[in-house]
């Protein structure tokens, strides 16, 4: 029998019209294992997925290990500079060959029984080779990369599907916001920093839904909204545009196509230097370097304090990277009810010194700002997620509804180019995700990997 490359999905048994409506979805979305793992393949992997950021990987040898849906990954640059995600998975008996979260590697030896890899993916040698009769130089001993893997501005994609659309065409318009969120940074590009590693005990797509929720903020984050304002003079800080009727501020939420979301708060913010700082979360031990930097900059300082706090803005890139304020949260599946979600620091790159000399203090303030949202508010949401896995074990009672702005005329808007968009509180995002997944889920795609190096 000939031994194929090609991995196909197991035909679709679940009835996706029914579990996916206008209106609502079904619980199984959240709890069947089944869906779960078809997932893995239809969405993980047959999709564009992000799995790492240039900078992660600055130099050739420099690699990463992350994963793609399930499968256990080595990201990398290889000896000669091409960035490549091979499948951490001996060839041999199926150990991973990588067992550091990163480093420097030329080679990679499976601790097993010492098969060796070159970074290029292309087994180098075994322990006593006299003892196969094959021809170990045959592509079936490499290990199996991702064929597809392309970068947008840093952010590296990977797909096993080898009919995706080329990944700019994928993003389509969400180029232009991720344009817009770097190009506020000198030289248009940051660097991740170490991460803060979270887990729920909740299905990844209550992350996902969640991302451009402005209907929770309010009720959910009030503690921490609170918090900020006690800290500082005035309650103007970022999260105060959810008070009140947050549908009347002039923030919105958009859709953007593919799964990918974009909620704007930015709007609110006065177009003055300095009003970004001025609604950034307040935390004693900022004061030094605040005043650090306006000693340094004087008249300036208001640019590098704007570039020290937080975009208002969520950027949400289906299925697993959300950009929201300084930082990047990735989600990452473990299970039908368990999900890493994990928060990385952006710094400044200010290689022309446009901030003379005060980028340090800069990325200071920003590692800070780490303390408001992504510590004080991702718990509240990460409660919520567990909370939903809990109420969703009632069978008896199977439907999600996301029908907030659906059918009011007039409230959700579609433009030329087919961006839809509401106010703040709308779960039309929601919507028009669960269409695209839908999408994916009904119709597998065939997905293929790569021996040769
Ligand atoms: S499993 Fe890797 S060398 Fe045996
Ligand atoms: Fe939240």
């Amino acid at each position: 029998m000939a031994r194929g490359t090609g991995l196909t999905n197991a035909p679709g048994v679940w009835d996706w019209d029914a579990l996916v409506q206008d209106d609502r979805v079904h619980r199984l979305l959240y709890t069947d294992p089944a869906i779960f793992d078809a997932e893995m393949s239809s969405v993980f992997g047959g999709t564009w997925t992000y799995v790492a950021h240039e900078s992660q990987i600055p130099s050739n040898n420099d690699f990463i290990t992350t994963r793609l849906g399930l499968r256990p990954i080595i990201v990398l640059r290889d000896r000669d500079g091409v960035t490549r995600a091979l499948f951490n998975r001996c060839t041999h008996r199926g150990a991973t060959v990588c067992r550091q979260a990163q480093g420097s590697a030329r080679v990679f030896q499976c601790a097993y029984h010492g098969w060796t890899f070159f970074n290029t993916g292309e087994l180098s040698g075994v322990p006593w080779p006299d003892g196969y009769a094959t021809d170990l130089k045959d592509e079936q001993y490499n290990l199996a990369q991702v064929p597809r893997l392309e970068t947008y501005r840093g952010f590296i994609f990977a797909t096993l599907n080898a009919g995706a659309v080329p990944l700019t065409e994928h993003l389509g318009p969400m180029t232009e916001i991720i344009d817009q969120w770097l190009d506020r940074h000198p030289g248009g590009r940051v660097k991740l920093c170490e991460a803060n590693r979270l887990k729920y005990k909740g299905n990844w797509k209550l992350a996902y839904d969640n991302a451009a929720d402005g209907y929770h903020v309010k009720f959910s984050h009030r503690s921490l909204l609170e918090m900020e304002n006690r800290l500082k003079e005035g309650d103007e800080k970022g999260m105060s545009f959810y008070k009140d009727a947050p549908d009347e501020a002039p923030m919105y939420v958009q859709y953007l196509g593919n799964g990918n979301h974009f909620k704007d708060k930015r709007p609110n913010v006065e177009d003055r230097p300095g009003a970004l700082w001025d609604i950034e979360g307040a935390h004693p031990g900022m004061e030094h370097f605040e005043s650090s930097i306006r000693q340094r900059l004087g008249d300036r300082a208001e640019i590098a304090l704007d570039l020290a706090a937080s975009e208002p803005v969520n950027i949400n890139i289906f299925p697993n990277l959300l950009i929201l304020g300084n930082h990047i949260q990735v989600l990452q599946p473990q299970a039908v009810d368990e999900t890493d979600s994990t928060w990385y620091g952006t710094a400044v790159i200010d290689e022309e010194d446009t901030l003379e000399g005060a980028v340090e203090e800069v990325n200071t303030l920003r590692m800070r700002t780490m303390e408001s949202f992504p510590n004080f508010g991702e718990v509240d949401d990460a409660t919520n997620f567990e909370e939903i896995q809990r109420g969703l074990a009632a069978e008896e009672d199977p439907w999600v509804y996301m029908h907030r702005g659906l059918g009011i005329p007039g409230r959700v808007k579609t433009d030329d180019r087919g961006l839809i968009t509401a106010p703040a509180t709308d779960e039309v995002f929601m919507r028009e995700t669960y269409r695209y997944y839908k999408e994916l889920m009904a119709d597998p795609p065939t997905l293929e990997i790569r021996r040769a190096p």
